[in-house]
């Protein structure tokens, strides 16, 4: 079995994996929304003592599969320097103790391997990674080939819907909530321009659409009783209107055959519906990961874990360090 942590960010989890059968035996995730709700936004310092807390508390609940753990899977990067550190740090502690070797995993590959929970890899594929750290485009043809063709110049999708939760005051993360009201908002009501719309380059930028939106929003507040629903669909239509422009015009290139979207944001609804109607022409398949695996947990990082102890890709104790930003 693999032990495999996560940590890079706001949830601390842990997970079981049988290496044989890819079966995910235990699977126990803590998070921290409420706790960063106040703050519109992840706090890490905050984020890091709630880790060190509930950490403990989950491992203490999986004594009993140690004698049959070969190697402890981590999350080393890309992530929070000072929220990984405590993930890799309890890795390390219980490699020493189980006299195990260790494994450092790419959240970001974890994020591909939701898709792979319980199942066997599909390669090759193109992948749509769109979470609160990042947004890109990758073309994925085994656990250790992976280009990324595609990704942002400033904030990525998911960020942008927590910031403009915040402006909203809706707390966070603002990705659910933005769905939640833009369900009966008029998505052509405001009409923001899609970002980079008369660039030929394939690459993908929030920044701008973040700042119309406060404009919108700061007029909205000014009326007797605001009301944000129609903002937030027409954010969510542009937000996503962007990415499937940008994809229209790689698939000019690149053709698509089998096609996953991926990370905490992928459960979004109207980009889901948006992605599947863009695919249709090439009769592409569509891949998903389950609801329940598309934000940060531990069960996608022991799925690595399992392919990655069968490559005999281990780190030594010494080598293994957290890199917070993505080498992908
Ligand atoms: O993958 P994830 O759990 O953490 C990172 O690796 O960043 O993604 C979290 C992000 C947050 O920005 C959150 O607002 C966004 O995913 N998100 C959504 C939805 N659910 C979560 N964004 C848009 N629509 C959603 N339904
Ligand atoms: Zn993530």
């Amino acid at each position: 079995m693999i032990l495999s942590i996560e940590s890079s960010c706001d949830d601390s989890a842990i997970a079981i994996t049988e290496i044989a059968t890819n079966k995910l035996l235990f699977h126990k995730k803590i998070s921290q929304e409420i706790e960063h709700s106040v703050y519109g936004g992840v706090v890490p310092e905050l984020a890091a003592r709630l880790h060190a807390e509930a950490l403990p508390k989950i491992l203490e609940q999986v004594e009993e599969y140690f004698p049959k753990i070969k190697a402890v899977a981590v999350t080393s990067t890309p992530g929070l320097a000072v929220t990984l550190v405590e993930g890799v740090t309890m890795a390390k502690a219980v490699a020493v103790a189980l006299d195990i070797p260790i494994i450092g995993v790419n959240h970001l590959i974890g994020h591909i391997y939701s898709l792979f929970i319980e199942k066997e890899t599909i390669f090759p594929m193109t992948v749509l990674l769109v979470s609160g750290g990042h947004t890109q485009v990758m073309e994925v043809k085994s656990l250790t080939e992976i280009e990324t063709v595609a990704k942002s110049m400033d904030d990525s999708f998911g960020e942008s819907f927590d910031k403009v939760a915040k402006m909203m005051g809706l707390g966070y993360p603002g990705g659910p909530a933005i769905q939640e009201l833009a369900q009966n908002g008029d998505r052509l009501k405001h009409n923001f321009t899609v970002p980079l719309h008369q660039s030929p380059l394939i690459a993908f930028s929030y920044s701008g659409l973040k700042n119309a939106v406060r404009l919108a929003v700061l007029e909205e507040e000014k009326k007797e009783k605001p009301n944000f629903q129609d903002i937030a669909a027409s954010f969510e239509h542009i937000a996503t209107k962007h990415l499937t422009m940008k994809l229209k015009k790689y698939f000019k290139t690149v053709r698509p055959r089998t096609f996953a979207i991926v990370g905490g944001a992928s459960a979004n609804l109207y980009l889901r519906e948006q992605i599947e109607e863009l695919l249709l022409p090439y009769s592409a398949e569509l891949l998903l990961s389950e609801l329940k695996y598309c934000s940060d947990n531990a069960a996608m990082i022991g799925r690595v874990g399992v392919d990655m102890y069968k490559q005999g890709m281990f780190s030594t104790l010494e080598e293994l360090d957290i890199a917070p930003r993505s080498v992908l």
